[in-house]
């Protein structure tokens, strides 16, 4: 395939679809036979990543398609053990098509390493010394990463502030770090501790907790993109799915859901790149609830056409050096999918699926429901679990969901009769 959009992609076997992506991306055979196979990731790679390893876990890894992200057509790896999420970013994505795509943006790489100052008399005055003495503070971090200095990374300026806690007042130092192209933990987490007894002995206080916060500010992704009315089935979809949106903005049970939606399209990719998952779920969560009420990571919007405009805003600490993503085969093809040259880039990408799944669960919940398109996945799971191909898989899924009898054994009783008409 030469761009993102391909009609009927669902329908052909595996082994062409990848064969499709793989033109898209200028796959090698190497590079194919690593994604086709469950166990690409070898036992010996396996027993380095993590502790007790007794085995691997596969999971599909499929591919968002129909997305333009800036001007570019994207393809992108998702990995998840939940239907209909893929099924649904690739519509989401095939409907913005006629509204010119994405647009996305980032903020920069400023990851946040935190120092915990304890048993300060005076805090105030601690934070002030902090302060005055910034330049040396950032020296004595940027000592220890000469590398990530040497490519403009590192550490770039030094905040402080005061909070009240149960324990009593509390000095906090921020570490903004630069961590580039790195996901950063490691970078922020070795800064924070090296200089530590530095601002022990500038504060006179102790120093406590010294680690990365995941509520990452300074790291923020931005995605847009509008749906027409027409794509979107007219201008009572759009005023549906904005009643939709107001009801997460207003609620936090319903926000958790609706974010729940939009992470259905984040955490596939963060997962397929190598990235952690658990990072950037904190921070998307944390970022919701950041002005002290959880609410939406996405706003919507119609415009003076009567066109829907959703934006999508959270931290997207994602990297492409170090981690998994340098050391899992299957991360490295994604990537190389996926076409980035930068985290910014990957976090941008990760902002538009998320924003995409968004609303195609809303498109859904506010016209037939979710549970219509759900149960047409189920039935063709079912299909294929019975062994149907072809022609007679797709009268099989369409006889269940007429009849609404979504059943194992339904499909292996349409299963025969097909198969014997057939004859
Ligand atoms: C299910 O995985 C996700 C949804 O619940 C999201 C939403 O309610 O917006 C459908």
């Amino acid at each position: 395939m030469k761009t993102s959009s391909y009609s009927g992609f669902f329908k052909l076997p595996v082994e062409d679809r990848l064969n499709e992506v793989a033109e898209f991306a200028g796959l090698t055979e190497e590079e194919k036979a690593t994604i086709f196979s469950a166990d690409s990731l070898d036992m010996e790679k396996a027993d380095h990543m993590v502790e007790n390893v007794i085995g691997r876990f596969s999971l599909p890894m499929g591919v968002g398609l129909n997305f333009i992200i800036n001007g570019k057509e994207v393809v992108i790896p998702m990995v998840s053990e939940e239907p209909s999420v893929i099924a649904a970013c690739t519509n989401a994505a095939k409907m913005a098509r006629a509204g010119g795509g994405f647009t996305a943006s980032s903020s920069g790489n400023i990851m946040i390493g935190q120092i915990q100052m304890l048993n300060i008399a005076a805090p105030f005055a601690a934070k002030s010394k902090v302060l005055e003495k910034k330049d040396e503070i950032i020296r004595i971090c940027n000592e220890k990463d000469p590398v990530l200095v040497g490519f403009g990374g590192g550490v770039k300026d030094v905040e402080v502030r005061v909070i009240d806690s149960i324990v009593g007042p509390m000095v906090i130092v921020h570490l903004l770090v630069d961590t580039l192209d790195a996901m950063g933990a490691n970078a922020v987490n070795t800064m924070a501790e090296a200089v530590s007894p530095y601002i022990e002995e500038i504060t006179g206080g102790t120093a406590e907790l010294r680690i990365l916060s995941n509520l990452a500010v300074h790291r923020v992704v931005r995605a847009r993109a509008t749906w027409t009315k027409e794509a979107l089935g007219g201008e009572e979809v759009v005023d549906k799915i904005i009643s939709a949106y107001a009801f997460a903005a207003a609620d936090p049970y319903r926000a958790a859901t609706s974010n729940k939606g939009i992470m259905n399209g984040i955490t596939p990719v963060v997962l397929a790149t190598g990235n952690d998952t658990r990072a950037i779920e904190s921070g998307a969560h944390s970022y919701a609830a950041r002005n002290g009420k959880y609410t939406s990571l996405t706003t919507w919007e119609k415009d003076e056409n009567g066109d829907l405009v959703g934006v999508i805003e959270l931290p997207m600490a994602v990297g492409l050096v170090g981690g998994a993503t340098k050391i899992h085969p299957a991360a490295k093809v994604a990537v190389k999918i996926l076409g980035v040259e930068t985290a910014a880039e990957l976090g941008q990408i990760i902002a538009c699926a998320g924003l995409a799944n968004n609303l195609a669960a809303m498109k859904a919940l506010a016209t037939e429901g979710i549970q219509r398109g759900h149960m047409s996945l189920h039935a063709r799971n079912l299909a294929n679990t019975v062994g149907a191909k072809g022609e007679v898989l797709e009268k099989i899924v369409k006889q269940m969901v007429a009849d609404k009898k979504v059943r194992l054994e339904y499909a292996q009783e349409l299963f025969e009769k097909f198969q014997a008409e057939e004859k």
